[in-house]
């Protein structure tokens, strides 16, 4: 089997940059990355620097349009579907036109992605989004994993999920993301894993085991779910603990304790004596000192109910010996979630500079050079910690070794 990628939703090249850092022959044969409303499109032009563009099966290029205008019978084969995409409404309706037919909501890009699974039957692939999505939504918890894992069962894939927190496996930041590695049950690797157990695949066997090893495991529980999208869009509610597996129609899902390699604490990532711009000046310093401390404020509902907002404190600046926290879109504005640190240089606290946010998410140094600040930030906050991808190919590699 030929090792090549599609990259769905590709923002700056994450998991191009996971899989080339291998060195183990994987070619990315296309890719998309359209970032909705904006005027100049930043993350594509960033791409496109590093790796040139690619261009369908009629020679056009159309990488950098929204995902939903492209026609998926001009993607270029791959091997393997990768894609980190965001955690929106799953929910479907019966088309009007027809009882077999679903609909789902505009602009949500799971649609797209399965399309692509349809449209090209790729043996592999591997997903990334927030680990919000095995809850969602609050009123019917679990629907919206439920609607994918229906999706892929009744296009004859099974799937294996983790929950992975990346300080946990060697990162510097805790960033809690879900993977969803699912695979084609014609595969060899789809066989192999049919004549094994749940239990074998969830401790020791499966993709996600072997990537990031387990210290311990609650007992599994276990529910089918089908193939029929509507009935689980209407009525399915679970709940998805970190870790799981579904095989035909039946869900399999147990709480697994994360393996504890060291840690990169956020103090190996920073810069000396950086810019003068990035430190926190003047009046400025009572402002974050106010953000990021303890409060009670009593606020009114629009019904006129009045209760107290509390937050606890969080640390000013953040701690050097602890990994960071959860890199956001937002990083570096005025907000309680940006990280301010000490500079090891100067000892004035500052935020963090964009290749420190680089850093962060596992990327070269400077892979975003060229954009505006603000950008930079932004597009690691969208980004995912390269290292987790690799870690994931090398397993990619033994298995694909042993596919025709
Ligand atoms: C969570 S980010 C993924 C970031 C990526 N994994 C990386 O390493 O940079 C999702 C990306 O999807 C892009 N996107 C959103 N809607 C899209 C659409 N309709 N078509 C193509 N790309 C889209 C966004 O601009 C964003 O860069």
């Amino acid at each position: 089997m030929e090792k090549t990628i599609c990259e769905l939703f590709a923002g700056v090249g994450g998991f191009r940059l996971g899989f080339d850092r291998l060195d183990s022959g994987w070619r990315t044969t296309w890719f998309s990355q359209w970032e909705p409303g904006a005027a100049t499109q930043w993350a594509h032009q960033c791409y496109v620097q590093h790796y040139g563009d690619s261009p369908d099966l009629n020679n056009e290029y159309h990488t950098g349009e929204d995902i939903a205008s492209v026609e998926k019978s001009s993607i270029p084969d791959h091997s393997l579907l990768v894609g980190g995409f965001p955690c929106q409404d799953y929910s479907v309706a019966h088309t009007l036109a027809s009882a077999h037919g679903i609909e789902g909501k505009k602009g949500v890009l799971w649609w797209q992605i399965r399309d692509v699974l349809i449209a090209k039957q790729p043996p592999f692939c591997l997903l990334e989004n927030v680990d919000r999505l095995l809850k969602s939504p609050a009123k019917q918890r679990g629907r919206d994993f439920g609607v994918i894992l229906a999706c892929l069962s009744a296009l004859g894939y099974s799937v294996e999920w983790r929950v992975v927190n990346a300080a946990q496996y060697g990162a510097a930041q805790r960033r809690r993301r879900t993977f969803i590695f699912a695979y084609r049950n014609d595969t060899h690797y789809g066989k192999e894993m049919a004549g094994r157990s749940f239990d074998e695949i969830l401790r020791e066997d499966g993709f996600m085991a072997r990537a990031f090893p387990i210290q311990g495991m609650e007992p599994v529980r276990q529910k089918d779910i089908g193939s029929d999208i509507v009935a689980v869009s209407d009525t399915f509610a679970f709940t998805f603990e970190n870790a799981g597996y579904m095989h035909g129609g039946t869900i399999y899902t147990a709480k697994v304790v994360e393996a504890e390699e060291p840690a990169t604490m956020l103090g190996a990532v920073l810069q000396h004596n950086v810019d003068e711009k990035y430190y926190i000046t003047g009046d400025k310093m009572a402002k974050w000192v106010y953000l990021k401390g303890a409060k009670k404020i009593p606020r009114r509902t629009k019904e006129g109910h009045e209760y107290v907002f509390s937050e606890g404190p969080i640390a000013f600046p953040d701690p050097w010996d602890r990994p960071g926290r959860t890199m956001l879109t937002s990083e570096s504005t005025l907000n309680r979630s940006t990280h301010t640190v000490v500079d090891p240089g100067t000892g004035r606290i500052r935020l963090l500079t964009p290749v420190e946010a680089e850093r962060l998410q596992g990327f070269d140094d400077d892979w975003t050079a060229g954009m505006p600040d603000r950008m930079r930030y932004f597009c690691m906050g969208n980004a995912l910690v390269v290292p987790m991808i690799t870690r994931m190919g090398h397993v990619l590699d033994d298995i694909i070794a042993d596919e025709e």
